[in-house]
């Protein structure tokens, strides 16, 4: 399948934005998968009201069929279309959060593809807070499922180069509108019960979530390595980088001593760490991630994919605090890591 990269970084007006957006929708509309940028990470859409449609977000990602998909729209009026009722504690979180990087587990009202929910009677639901999205969206005038637009398994994609590199010749059209800001992907909560579960922590905080709704359960699975997650996703190694990762948990003195020692074993290594911390270390190749949480956030993706063409042997990343949007970004250092030390 050839692939259309609309780059709206450089034809930027309005007009030209239109048409990209026009053509995008007509390939959804036709049952094609096409990325786009959100807020979090870029998503692969397609039609979730076609099962032939989702298939091929599937089939293009190499995702396990058992994983089930997120469902984007533009209107809160959409998103209550596809599921049987909103719980008043969920009314209050979509004031607060949508649009935005919150996405609700809600039991489906069948409205979907099956293979959008992975034959569960439940269904995740978001909007996006972008405006390519919500134009999008809005053109096509339909429910779109998206994944994060990588290889099943790779980081998400936080920017459309990343789109392409894994994607291209696969998918029918790449919208590419630069960065994403937040660059960890939404939080995902299970709303079915009395109070919401956090399945997935992301771009929305638990301190966030309990500022408006009051208090929130993490799902024990996310802190026991061998419980089973609610969320089918959770379970499978993600995020990795395609060169080994080890997360070192200590002060500068140590994680230098780590490299050190791998250096010595002929290895070449690169490191991630904070902005502060880099500027204590000696190492092959090192990457700042800024010093705010949110700044770390936004660059991780891009950094975790960036060695691969550097010869580095093995990554070496600090720990950071698990505040605020710290929790998302440890959760996907831990899945990426190969080694904790
Ligand atoms: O920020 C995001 O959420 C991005 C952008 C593109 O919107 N999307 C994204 O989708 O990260 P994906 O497919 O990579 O992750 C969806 C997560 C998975 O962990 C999946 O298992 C979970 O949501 N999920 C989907 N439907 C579910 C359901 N019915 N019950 C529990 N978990 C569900
Ligand atoms: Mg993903």
């Amino acid at each position: 399948m050839q692939t259309t990269y609309w780059d709206l970084t450089i034809n930027s007006n309005k007009q030209t934005i239109d048409e990209a957006i026009t053509e995008a929708a007509a390939c959804l509309k036709k049952g094609l998968p096409v990325a786009f940028p959100t807020e979090t990470v870029y998503g692969l859409g397609a039609d979730a009201t076609s099962e032939a449609a989702v298939a091929k977000i599937f089939k293009a990602k190499g995702r396990p069929q058992d994983n089930p998909l997120i469902v984007h729209t533009a209107t809160k009026e959409q998103l209550y279309k596809l599921v049987t009722h909103i719980p008043p504690f969920v009314e209050k979180l979509i004031q607060h959060f949508s649009p935005g990087p919150l996405t609700y587990i809600l039991p489906t009202n069948g409205t979907c593809a099956a293979n959008v929910t992975g034959g569960l009677d439940t269904i995740a639901v978001r909007i996006p807070d972008h405006p390519i999205a919500i134009q999008l969206l809005e053109k096509v005038n339909l429910p779109i499922a998206a994944p994060s637009a990588n290889v099943s398994g790779k980081p998400s994609p936080t920017n459309g180069t990343h789109v392409w590199n894994d994607l291209h010749g696969k998918i029918a059209g790449i919208l590419a509108d630069g960065p994403t800001g937040v660059g960890v992907e939404s939080t995902v909560i299970d709303c079915t019960g009395k109070m919401p579960i956090i399945l997935r922590p992301g771009g929305v905080t638990k301190d966030e979530l309990e500022a408006a709704v009051g208090p929130v359960i993490i799902d024990p699975a996310l802190a026991n390595e061998k419980g089973i997650p609610k969320s089918p996703g959770m379970k499978y190694k993600h995020y990795a980088p395609d060169v080994p990762l080890w997360l070192v948990t200590g002060s500068n003195h140590k994680i230098q001593e780590v490299i050190n020692e791998e250096r010595q074993l002929g290895k070449r290594i690169g490191v991630l760490a904070s902005t502060d911390t880099a500027q204590l270390l000696e190492a092959d190749q090192l990457i700042s991630l800024g010093r705010q949480p949110e700044e770390i956030a936004a660059a991780l993706y891009e950094a975790l994919r960036t060695f691969k063409e550097r010869n580095i042997d093995l990554i070496l990343c600090e720990t950071f605090p698990e505040q605020g949007i710290g929790q998302a970004v440890m959760n996907r250092l831990k899945k990426a890591a190969t080694r904790i030390l």
